[in-house]
């Protein structure tokens, strides 16, 4: 609540009352109007002239002006632009930032070598505008190595970067510095979640932190999935994020190389096997065919493409690959582009049903 000054003046003479208290200037644009019985309490920034009372005597004849309490306006968040505008030369706002991954409360984005000297500037004005994110990450490398991580620059905020990030209902506690983790891929998550069909054993072979194994356990009553990372921290996480979704007695963390775990222990287990390692994932589909049932099964394969197209490449890249593993991909179930990595250069993903 504020005190402020109050027009008061009866209901049907509202409308006119704002939009003289508005071209007078005095409207508090912050506080929101009240109803009181038959009247209306319009905020006022400040007390009235006495040339402004006469001027609203005039238009409105029947009004009064006093002291009360209000109720403050919830902000309408800012665009992180808009706040840029203010903080940056104008010929650099074209360069502003296009995309911002918020993942819970870090922000994570790509500055360009003109925006360089202004980062901090464009980090405030994310922290500005997003009032949730606490901590403004800007990439400082490219993704690499076999646990996909990057590095990060702090440009703005606490520089804390363990966050709770929330997607399809579901929640992930997670270190954007130590795990891969990608808000991009959520309409892919939820898309192959929601192929799962009741009763299906899963081998999400490079897990992460869980967002396709947990929902796949939170969308299903009867499913078992075995989510394999490789990167000891991921899987520190999954853990406590299949605890935080209840899914314990669905999801089964492994720390390990894909690989030698399904070949230890999960050969001709699974009906359906996750590959998204798209950097690595054709090394992959031999063990991953060793994973589906005999009877058959579902590869989602994803991989990075080039070329004029890519998503046929793909196709054809795996499709030898599974005939070389001594199985048949009997059906293209679905394949698209996922979305652009560099100028040029698509995740792709494939869909395929195996014999
Ligand atoms: C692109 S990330 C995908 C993570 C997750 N599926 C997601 O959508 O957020 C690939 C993951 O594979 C893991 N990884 C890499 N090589 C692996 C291997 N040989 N076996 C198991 N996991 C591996 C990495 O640690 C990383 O977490």
């Amino acid at each position: 609540m504020e005190e402020a000054y109050s027009l008061k003046v009866p209901k049907r003479l509202g409308e006119k009352a704002i939009r003289l208290a508005s071209k007078m200037c005095l409207l508090n644009k912050e506080l929101k109007i009240e109803s009181e019985g038959e009247y209306l309490h319009i905020p006022l920034i400040r007390k009235p002239l006495s040339s402004e009372i006469e001027e609203a005597r005039r238009a409105l004849k029947c009004f009064e002006v006093h002291v009360r309490n209000f109720k403050r306006r919830r902000k309408v968040p800012r665009r992180a632009f808009d706040v840029a505008a203010e903080k940056l030369p104008p010929h650099l706002l074209a360069s502003f930032p296009r995309s911002i991954d918020i993942i819970g409360k870090v922000a994570v984005i790509e500055i360009p070598p003109e925006l360089e000297k202004y980062k901090q500037a464009v980090g405030e004005s994310i922290l500005e505008s997003h009032k949730r994110v606490h901590t403004v990450l800007a990439k400082a490398s490219a993704v690499s190595g076999i646990k996909r991580l990057r590095e990060y620059e702090v440009i703005a905020g606490l520089g804390e970067t363990e966050t709770i990030h929330r997607e399809h209902g579901c929640v992930y506690r997670l270190d954007v510095r130590k795990v891969y983790f990608s808000p991009r891929l959520s309409y892919e998550h939820k898309r192959v979640a929601s192929q799962v069909k009741e009763g299906e054993t899963v081998i999400d072979m490079f897990a992460g932190v869980g967002p396709f194994s947990i929902l796949i356990a939170k969308m299903h009553d009867e499913v078992k999935v075995y989510a394999i990372d490789i990167n000891p921290d991921a899987i520190r996480y999954l853990k406590r994020n299949i605890v935080a979704n209840r899914v314990s007695d669905k999801v089964i963390p492994i720390l390990g190389d894909a690989r030698r775990i399904i070949r230890r222990s999960l050969k001709e287990t699974a009906d359906r096997v996750i590959m998204n390692l798209p950097e690595k994932a054709l090394e992959y589909v031999e063990v991953a065919c060793e994973a589906i049932r005999p009877k058959g099964g579902v590869i989602h394969f994803y991989s990075f493409e080039g070329g004029l197209n890519p998503v046929e490449n793909a196709e054809e890249r795996l499709r030898r690959a599974i005939t070389e593993a001594g199985r048949k991909l009997s059906r293209v179930l679905s394949a698209k582009r996922v979305r652009e990595v560099a100028p040029g250069r698509w995740q792709v993903v494939v869909d395929a049903s195996i014999n």
